[in-house]
């Protein structure tokens, strides 16, 4: 029997029927919108993604693309991405096509907006086969269209080609801040072995940002992962140290730069002095082993850093770690029963694959 035809509600003779209104609240999401995508190192994706959830009038999120119509100003705040980029595809079947007369306006439309925007000095291309002839004409089109010059390694305007997502065309991500997200502004100090800021931030989301947690951060570095912290947040109190005064000053820098006060001290963090059950949460960058300090005196450090942070630690307290000294660490926790192990993420990063690891206490 054929089904009775549907009516749809909003059709119906209703004397009570009213047009739908027009929505309400924030004026911005009316305005047009443009696709973005984010880029995170790889092994934090997902907590680009769950930071994104949180940008408001961010809709149809797919993993890092997304449509926003807001100040692009709010996408630069985020931090657990390197880089965010203004999306367009063209219907054309290879990058020749985009130097078509129309198709060649239109990018070079699409892209003086974001320079307008981001107020880049310069671009440069990523895409396969970047030295062929017709990137390098594109080049040419691009930087007497925009009025800017072609720099290939260092152009502040980064502009990748690639194949459509799901779609038969090319399309073109054009970096909208002239510097990646993960150089913050705060990195007034740069040190050797000093941590990407995505991957500290990434490590204090993953280990709980809780108000009343007493904080610790031995082995403090240039102090990323305490200036990352201070900015998510208030905190009971927050502490750091390290053994190298050049590392103290320099954490204190960028601590004053980001507008932050927290003490850090030139101690041992093996030998603090402090009490038992002193911090609710230590996170720990410790040394690798080559840029910082070298796998022999590791094989000591690393195992004397447990027994004491184990002992630093409140009952229900955790320990944040993150390492490149996998094997050796790994080992240690392999042949206790002192520790909770939990493992984070893995991360790629700057030819290195470090680990985080999330300990409690047994
Ligand atoms: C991998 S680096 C930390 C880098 C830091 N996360 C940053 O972003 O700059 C390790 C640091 O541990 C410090 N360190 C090594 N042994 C230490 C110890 N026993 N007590 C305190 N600091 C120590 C080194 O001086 C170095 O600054």
């Amino acid at each position: 029997m054929p089904r009775p035809a549907r009516v749809n509600p909003s059709r119906q003779k209703n004397p009570t029927f009213t047009r739908p209104q027009k929505p309400k609240g924030d004026h911005r999401a009316r305005q047009p919108a443009h696709e973005y995508a984010l880029e995170a190192l790889p092994g934090l994706e997902e907590v680009a993604a769950e930071e994104l959830r949180g940008v408001p009038l961010a809709r149809d999120l797919r993993g890092l693309r997304f449509w926003y119509p807001g100040d692009p100003e709010r996408l630069t705040r985020l931090r657990g991405a390197v880089a965010a980029y203004r999306v367009r595809a063209w219907d054309v079947p290879r990058p020749r096509g985009l130097l078509g007369h129309q198709q060649l306006g239109e990018l070079t439309a699409f892209l003086g907006e974001v320079v307008r925007w981001g107020g880049h000095r310069s671009f440069r291309l990523a895409a396969a086969g970047r030295e062929s002839a017709v990137m390098i004409r594109l080049a040419e089109e691009l930087s007497r269209g925009l009025d800017l010059p072609f720099d290939p390694e260092e152009g502040e305007l980064l502009v990748r080609l690639r194949p459509q997502e799901g779609g038969p065309g090319w399309e073109v991500l054009a970096r909208i801040t002239p510097r990646p997200l993960s150089a913050r502004a705060w990195r007034v100090c740069n040190r050797g072995g000093g941590l990407n800021a995505t991957i500290a931030y990434a490590l204090h989301r993953l280990a709980g940002v809780r108000e009343e947690d007493r904080v610790f951060n031995p082995m403090a570095g240039s102090g990323t992962l305490l200036v990352e912290r201070a900015l998510l947040g208030p905190s009971a109190a927050m502490v750091g140290v390290d053994i190298d005064p050049g590392a103290v000053a320099c954490a204190r820098a960028n601590l004053q730069a980001a507008g932050r006060e927290v003490e850090v001290a030139e101690v041992d963090a093996l030998a603090t002095g402090l009490p038992p059950r002193s911090f609710d949460l230590i996170v720990c960058d410790l040394p690798w082993g080559d840029a910082i300090g070298s796998h022999r005196a590791n094989a000591a450090l690393y195992p004397a850093f447990l027994t004491e942070m184990h002992r630093l630690l409140s009952r229900h307290g955790r320990l944040a770690v993150v390492t490149h000294e996998i094997r050796l660490f790994e080992g240690l926790l392999r042949d206790q029963d002192r520790w909770h192990v939990r493992e984070l993420f893995q991360v790629y990063s700057g030819g290195h694959h470090p680990k985080g690891y999330l300990l409690s206490k047994r």
